[in-house]
């Protein structure tokens, strides 16, 4: 968990990528959804062009038809799920089911002031998802993924106001939500306005300490 540009993507995609298992979206999967206009498309992309969250239960069966797949039998990295206490209690029901217990929630903590300079400046891949930042994360060239040559751009919920409504959705719950988790020790903070590397060492001891 964090607030919108946490870090929670750039994170999570390097931590995929090193344990060998999937990193799970909801934010990406809905985008992918709307651009498909499937499932919650066309009704999704006025609640996430106004920076609001889908419903509890949409973005439910999205993760759990997700976490049902082969490939999250070795485990999962959540990302932006879940995102107020109903999501969590959601989230320990499927988990149970599938007797997957959560090792660890990491929040990424972020003031909100740096938030929107992070975002601005972001440029998202449309074909792959991967994120790049202008001036601390630059593509090699201009406009083009790294790692699939897709193009980069904007995300459209990267607008000054829409951004300024995610942060207010961020925290109207997630106190609440680190509460759930902190009672149950699983809670672990890192400070995320540090350079990419030193967040993610932190981010590795976190996953690593006892609970
Ligand atoms: P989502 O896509 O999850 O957006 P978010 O939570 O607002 O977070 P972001 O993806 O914007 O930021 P991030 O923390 O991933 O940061 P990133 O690594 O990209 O959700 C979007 C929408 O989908 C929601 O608003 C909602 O409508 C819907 N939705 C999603 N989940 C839902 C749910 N569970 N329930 C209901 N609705 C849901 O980094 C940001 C930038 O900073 C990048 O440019 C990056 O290169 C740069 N950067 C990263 N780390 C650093 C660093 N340490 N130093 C400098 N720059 C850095
Ligand atoms: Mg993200």
């Amino acid at each position: 968990m964090g607030p919108p540009g946490a870090g929670k993507g750039t994170q999570a995609r390097s931590l995929m990528e090193e344990m060998g298992v999937p990193h799970i979206s909801t934010g990406e999967m809905i985008r992918e959804a709307i651009r498909r206009d499937k499932g919650p498309g066309a009704k999704a992309k006025s609640i996430v062009d106004a920076g609001k969250l889908l419903p509890d239960d949409v973005v439910l069966k999205i993760v759990e038809e997700r976490l049902g797949q082969e490939d999250c039998r070795r485990g999962f990295i959540l990302d932006g799920y879940p995102r107020n206490v109903s999501q969590a209690k959601d989230l320990d029901a499927v988990l149970e089911r599938q007797d997957m217990p959560l090792d660890r929630v990491i929040e990424l903590v972020l003031d909100e002031k740096i938030v929107v300079h992070r975002l601005t400046l972001r440029r998202t891949c449309a074909q792959c998802g991967r994120v790049f930042h202008l001036e601390f994360n630059r593509p090699a060239a201009e406009g083009i993924c790294d790692g699939c040559q897709g193009s980069l751009a904007l995300r459209e919920d990267d607008e000054a106001d829409t951004i300024r409504n995610r942060l207010k959705v961020y925290r109207h719950s997630a106190e609440a939500l680190a509460a759930y988790y902190g009672v149950r020790s699983l809670l672990k903070r890192v400070e995320a306005d540090q350079d990419v590397q030193e967040v993610g060492r932190e981010l590795r001891e976190a996953l690593k300490e006892d609970s």
